[in-house]
């Protein structure tokens, strides 16, 4: 008789959580509910959507993404304590299907920081699993850095954390050390040795620190594996996580070995990374594997003459296949809303009738300064879109510059601060200068910028510049990016969008130290 349960692989979407922990990509509030709203609609099947107890502000994101959750599964971590599985379970309680994820690191390493010796910290892991399981039916628990754990013990812990109640048990490589042939090895040693491993869900969790997040998952996959933890563009700290495009790309591609299914509407992929990417402040590097801007460009003549007599001499995928249709249709001034949805929906965006009112609007805007309005315009323009956030802690209100050739040049800014609009007359070498400068007078900080870089959107004299402005401070940054017609106008949103980032982590403490405490 067929195990139907082995056919299918659960997704698991950690960008909200593991993905935002990536020093400079703090989201805000409603960046979150957004992206948890895409990647249900996607077909994710767990979405980690947060740390309930790292702040309010992520309890109260996790709180209500579980209560808008239509099909998926809605997570929140906890480290092995009770006060943190109380906070994420109450988080989680109102989703239809709601999870709690506890961990604790299981390597010696570990075990050092944490202060618990193996016997200590076995009846941790049972009694706090056990305390997870008399909340919620459904129970995640990772041994942290388990691929740099003592096999004996990572079974004795799998052990008591099964008997303890967990239904699910993932195998994190925390470090991003392990190597494909020992994913798969470590999968099928669990699976073999440790009683009880046939009635629970095995999940596979890799770091990129190597650049083998991918094929460690898939490795984990083929020993036995039925749920790989990944975040979009493989957002996520240091060298990030498996990319869930890459993975879902993958067993869809490699069927022939890889005879596993997904749940995942892959043409949502593109939308979702661009989202990603612009909330995130983190770019999606040009060759990167399935979304990069280049995935599908075929430059040289060899190829573009074989892509003509045939696609799939050089094309594994389609373009279509992760919501990418090439098309030459250029938009403008004229276009209706019905033309403005139909392009939006080839280049990988779904909108409400809301969302399209308010896109429309800001459509119009660009048309009325930019006669032709090409993909990448409106790519810019989606990615603006969904960085307007009306409970952003700065706001730019008014922004006037004025320019000659006998300087210095000074800029006229309002900004809104917490709510309360202030004013500033600024001077400075230069239009950006003096605006940055008034930033700065209304809104003073320590951070160093570190980047500021701007490139044309399309060709021509009124073509949109994209602004990128990295900003560090105490060895964070923080990315901010925004598209306009006016550079300046750009670099000022850019600039105050980084600044936005920095507040809200700033706000929420040091994530990073949350977790290595995880007892
Ligand atoms: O990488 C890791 O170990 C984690 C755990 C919390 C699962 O993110
Ligand atoms: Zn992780």
């Amino acid at each position: 008789m067929t195990d139907h349960r082995q056919d299918r692989v659960l997704i698991f979407d950690t960008t909200l959580r593991d993905g935002e922990q990536s020093p400079g990509a703090t989201m805000s509030h409603s960046e979150k509910l957004e992206i948890a709203a895409l990647l249900d609609e996607m077909g994710v099947d767990i979405i980690e959507a947060g740390f309930p107890i790292a702040s309010e502000g992520d309890f109260q994101a996790v709180s209500e993404i579980a209560q808008n959750a239509k099909n998926a599964t809605i997570c929140g971590l906890a480290r092995a304590n009770l006060g943190d599985i109380d906070r994420a379970w109450e988080a989680v309680k109102h989703a239809p299907q709601g999870r709690i994820h506890t961990f604790i690191g299981t390597s010696p390493l570990h075990r050092d920081i944490t202060a618990l010796d193996m016997d200590g910290m076995v009846a941790r892991i049972h009694d706090t699993v056990a305390h997870a399981r008399n909340l919620c039916d459904d129970v995640q628990w990772s041994p942290m850095d388990a691929t740099r754990t003592e096999h004996d013990f990572l079974c004795r812990v799998v052990e008591t954390a099964i008997k303890a109640g967990a239904t699910t048990i993932n195998i994190p490589d925390t470090v991003g050390y392990t190597y494909p042939r020992e994913s798969a090895e470590l999968i099928a040693m669990l699976l073999e040795r440790v009683p009880g491993a046939d009635a629970i869900t095995f999940a596979t969790h890799c770091h990129n620190d190597l650049g083998m997040a991918t094929a460690n998952a898939l490795a984990a996959v083929e020993a036995g594996a039925r749920q790989v933890e990944c975040t979009i563009n493989g957002l996520g700290e240091r060298a990030g996580n498996t990319a869930l495009e890459e993975v879902v790309m993958a067993l869809r591609v490699r069927g022939d070995i890889l005879p596993y299914a997904t749940g995942i509407d892959t043409t949502k992929i593109m939308g979702l990374s661009r989202m990603v990417a612009a909330v995130s402040g983190f770019p999606v590097q040009f060759n990167k594997a399935v979304v990069g801007k280049n995935a599908f460009a075929h430059e040289s003549g060899i190829h573009q003459d074989g892509m003509l007599k045939n696609k799939e001499t050089f094309e594994i995928m389609r373009p279509e296949d992760i919501g990418l249709a090439a098309t030459n249709l250029v938009m403008g001034k004229h276009s209706g809303r019905a033309a403005l949805r139909a392009k939006l929906s080839e280049l990988g965006y779904e909108l409400g009738d809301n969302q399209l009112k308010d896109v429309f609007v800001r459509f119009k805007a660009l048309a009325d300064r930019k006669k032709e309005i090409y993909d990448d315009d409106l790519i810019a323009l989606m990615a603006e879109a969904s960085l307007a956030d009306e409970d952003a802690y700065l706001q730019i209100r008014r922004l006037r510059v004025i320019c000659g050739t006998d300087g210095p040049q000074e800029a006229e800014l309002t900004l809104s601060i917490g709510g309360d609009e202030k004013f500033v007359d600024a001077t400075g070498d230069g239009p950006v200068d003096a605006t940055f400068n008034a930033v700065k007078m209304l809104h003073p900080h320590d951070a160093r910028l570190e980047l500021y870089q701007v490139h044309a959107v399309t060709e021509g004299t009124d073509a949109q510049a994209t602004v990128t402005v990295r900003l560090a401070l105490d060895g964070v940054v923080y990315s901010g990016q925004s598209s306009d017609t006016d550079t300046v106008v750009a670099s000022a949103k850019a600039y105050v969008n980084a600044l936005n980032r920095l507040v809200l982590h700033r706000n929420r403490g040091n994530l990073s130290a949350l977790m290595s405490s995880a007892g």
